[in-house]
């Protein structure tokens, strides 16, 4: 055999080598790497054709045409082999992902009111068929407001630094003196509302809002939420305020619902009340969250002290009050049924979405 037909014969069965790889190639990658050995730098044909160069001259026309032709050939297999991959592909992904245009759409999730949040408007809900407007008073309160006017003085502990949160800057030009706080309560909201009606009677406001106090540990936050609750009018007795509270009482928690007053001290009020609520978890029996004593306190009440009535501009000699303040984390608790404060506060999807 001379160099030229030993040199043809290599690449003749080159040739018949690829024909096989390429028609057996599966995925474009395979397909690729079959390019590079056959047609990159240093591929079999690529070395093969190289050598063309060590055949005689007059040898090399029709040994290079040969060259040709089954370069040629390989790059148009490449070719049209990819391009049946490619579409063999395309088939299986379009039948994989086929959209089923008649199915209904995903619908996007969507939030919903937190516990603490459906409580407040239950609560405005029930106050509001009662009678009672809803008033807003700022978080940002003057000493005044919060204190003073309520008839808390300046020695008494609750308005200590360790308290309450004191806020930098001056109150407004309409805001009768004291230092800014976050409020510690939303009774301010009292003498707010008073202020506002201008002596007109009667006065039935509640308030709701966030209020500020530097506690922090496992039952107490530093920031929880209240609602208030004032009527001032002509001849308002105590009666009032317990039948309001039971009825309150009632429409949370079902027709059985019980309170109990227990006399108790507010700087505001006069008499005084804290109202417990009979023990939803442990249905009066004694449990952990009420302390085994079957009773949850969930506000405090009273009927408005002259002095408050007095810097609401109001006279306590022809108008009386009742007010209350109610948790209302101490509500959502009892309401729902959830017996870690901290729930409310942590944001987990897990708690918030069964509400
Ligand atoms: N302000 C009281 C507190 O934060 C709660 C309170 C008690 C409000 C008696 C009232 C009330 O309106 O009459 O602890």
């Amino acid at each position: 055999m001379t160099a030229r037909e030993l040199w043809e014969a290599r690449l003749a069965a080159l040739a018949t080598r690829a024909r096989t790889a390429l028609a057996a190639a599966q995925s474009v990658q395979e397909l690729e790497e079959l390019r590079v050995h056959l047609l990159g730098r240093k591929g079999e044909l690529t070395l093969t054709l190289r050598e063309l160069g060590q055949l005689a001259a007059d040898e090399r026309p029709a040994a290079g045409a040969l060259a040709n032709r089954v370069r040629a050939e390989v790059e148009q297999s490449l070719e049209e082999r990819g391009q049946e991959i490619r579409a063999r592909d395309l088939e299986q992904r379009l039948e994989a992902e086929a959209v089923d245009v008649t199915l209904p759409g995903r619908r996007p999730p969507r939030g919903h009111p937190h516990p603490l949040v459906l409580v407040r408007q239950e609560m405005e809900a029930i106050f509001a068929s009662l009678g009672f407007a809803v008033a807003e008073g700022p978080e940002v309160e003057s000493e005044w407001y919060n204190f003073e006017a309520l008839n808390i003085p300046a020695d008494h502990p609750a308005r200590e630094m360790q308290d309450s949160f004191y806020v930098e800057g001056h109150p407004g030009a309409d805001e009768p003196r004291g230092q800014l706080l976050l409020r510690t309560h939303t009774s301010p909201v009292q003498i707010r509302g008073m202020l506002a009606q201008q002596r007109a009677l009667p006065v039935r406001i509640i308030a709701a809002g966030r209020v500020y106090r530097r506690d922090d540990d496992a039952t107490h936050s530093p920031m929880f939420h209240q609602v208030e609750g004032l009527l001032v009018d002509r001849g308002v007795s105590f009666a009032h305020l317990k039948g309001i509270l039971a009825e309150f009482a009632r429409r949370l928690w079902g027709p059985r619902a019980a309170i109990r007053l227990r006399p108790s001290y507010f700087p505001f009020t006069e008499p005084s009340a804290e109202v417990d609520v009979w023990c939803v978890f442990c249905q009066g029996k004694g449990c952990r969250t009420c302390k085994g004593s079957g009773w949850i306190e969930i506000l405090g009440a009273g009927m408005v002290h002259p002095s408050v009535l007095l810097a609401g501009g109001y006279d306590p000699e022809e108008v009386s009050g009742l007010a209350f303040g109610v948790g209302v984390e101490r509500v959502a608790m009892l309401r729902y049924q959830i017996e870690d404060i901290r729930l409310l506060y942590e944001g987990d999807l897990r708690f918030l979405e069964q509400f």
